[in-house]
């Protein structure tokens, strides 16, 4: 696919723009544009009515500050270990990622290991610069986004997650919601990292969109009310074939997950098959999906088990989300830190609740609609096939011509269904280009007044996904769309 085709549409018509484009733009920050903001929401609505609605157990919603006061962060340890190992090249004086250019010129996964280590492998490997200059010593370079606040200049920094602030507020919730385990509490919002290198469009931000659920649960709950997880299979891409460097995907049972101890328990399971329905849901096919089990070396330590939900995108297999058991290391941390206990108690007895977090980057995830709902010239021109749940605009109404009273009659219509639906109306150049220019931004149906419309009050409707029309009654054409979208 040509991305540069795909980007050039997204920003000339309106789903992306860059941040401060007029003053030459910055790297890592995108503006999202009146289409990229519908696109977003729709799929942030499915994502509620599968992650929550539909959810067997009761998921909370909060929404919590930007920045975060440097004691959470203390907590939390990205203060101390949140950072990039970078290089400087001594001669032109480039930065890049020591890892990165470890793995792309080595082939070798240094995930986890010391900066010590890494200047071994780029010294007995006698990497260079490609002006030819010798790298400095890796250095750490910390990826948080400090500030200032209030007379005294307290520090205080953009959150570099928004699962943190969960942690914080849990008594807040378990408290004044009268919460009862196991429950879980989601943030949808922005986190900021200040990557050294934003890369890959929507994939590598330095701010960016999270939808995080910490779901709290006694390590205990036998989770009985979900077994009919344990039949459902998925595919998981092993630690052994990962080594073997193989492509070898198996489709396992949540069951054999556990047994094998990649996953704890059925709520780990239960989470990772909502994530393939959810992503179902919004366009990406089961063969796009992969569940990898971290290696030993990736897994955070603080985690007891760590899959990735990957998704194929153009340029390789990605994270899009990160599943972790997190255990009771949060809470205990932030106990420690704030000098407040945080425990809950059952049955008599006092313990601090364990945690699962699947963590949802959302840039990502639209990148990956948007690659995968993109054809490429399939009509002569380019266009988005969005399931259409998703599509931001629904429907596009057009009179035929702009006489003999069609044009008031489209009118009418789209006043009408931009009550219940997005809807755009277009008077200008000729029909085909009108559908042309619907299909590039995947509206799913047209509506075209023409000369029968004047006859018998019908008007064609046409799919974008076989661009076939035909003739619906004016007076049905609301309760068909619905059933349509
Ligand atoms: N909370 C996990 C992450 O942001 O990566």
């Amino acid at each position: 696919m040509n991305v540069k085709k795909l980007i050039d549409i997204l920003e000339k018509r309106g789903f992306f723009y860059q941040t401060a484009e007029i003053y030459g733009g910055i790297s890592g920050f995108f503006d999202l544009g009146p289409l990229g903001v519908l696109l977003k929401n729709n799929i942030i609505k499915i994502f509620k009515e599968v992650f929550v609605d539909e959810f067997p157990y009761k998921i909370y919603e909060i929404e919590a500050s930007l920045f975060a006061p440097s004691n959470v962060l203390k907590a939390s340890g990205h203060l101390e270990r949140f950072y990039d190992p970078i290089i400087e090249c001594e001669k032109c004086k480039s930065i890049f990622r020591a890892d990165h250019l470890i793995e792309e010129e080595l082939n070798m996964n240094v995930e986890g290991i010391s900066l010590e280590k890494m200047d071994e492998i780029i010294k007995k490997n006698n990497l260079k610069c490609k002006c030819g200059g010798n790298f400095s010593q890796t250095k750490e370079f910390k990826l948080l986004f400090k500030s200032f606040v209030g007379a005294k200049n307290d520090e205080i920094y953009l959150r570099p997650e928004t699962a943190q602030h969960i942690f914080v507020n849990f008594l807040n919730v378990y408290n004044s919601m009268r919460a009862k385990l196991p429950f879980g509490i989601l943030q949808i919002g922005k986190s900021f990292r200040n990557e050294i290198s934003p890369r890959q469009f929507l994939i590598r931000l330095r701010e960016f969109s999270q939808a995080e659920i910490e779901f709290f649960f006694n390590p205990n709950y036998e989770f009985s009310e979900i077994d009919f997880v344990l039949k459902e299979k998925i595919p998981i891409y092993k630690r052994e074939e990962q080594r073997k460097n193989s492509n070898i995907v198996e489709k396992i049972s949540i069951e054999e997950l556990i047994e094998e101890k990649i996953i704890p328990n059925k709520l780990f399971g239960l989470f990772l098959l909502k994530e393939i329905e959810f992503y179902r849901i919004i366009g990406i096919e089961e063969d796009k999906i992969r569940f990898r089990h971290l290696l030993e070396e990736e897994t955070p330590f603080y985690s007891k088990s760590n899959v990735d939900l990957e998704i194929k995108f153009d340029f390789g297999w990605k994270e899009v989300v990160g599943n972790a058991y997190r255990t009771d290391y949060d809470l205990k941390q932030h106990s420690k830190y704030s000098n407040k206990e945080i425990f809950v108690v059952e049955n008599g007895k006092k313990f601090v609740p364990h945690v699962i977090e699947p963590s949802f980057g959302i840039e990502r995830t639209i990148y990956a609609v948007l690659q995968n709902s993109f054809i490429e010239n399939g009509r002569g021109w380019s266009y988005f096939l969005f399931k259409p749940k998703i599509a931001p605009i629904k429907v596009a109404i057009f009179p035929l011509v702009n006489k003999d009273g069609l044009a008031e009659i489209a009118e009418k219509i789209f006043k009408d269904l931009k009550k219940e639906f997005e809807c755009i109306i277009e008077f200008k150049d000729s029909i085909g280009k009108r559908y042309a220019r619907a299909d590039e931004i995947g509206i799913p149906f047209c509506i075209t007044c023409d000369y029968q419309t004047l006859e018998d009050s019908t008007v064609t409707i046409r799919d974008i996904a076989t661009a076939k029309q035909k003739r619906l009654a004016i007076n049905e054409l609301k309760e068909s769309l619905k059933k349509l979208i």
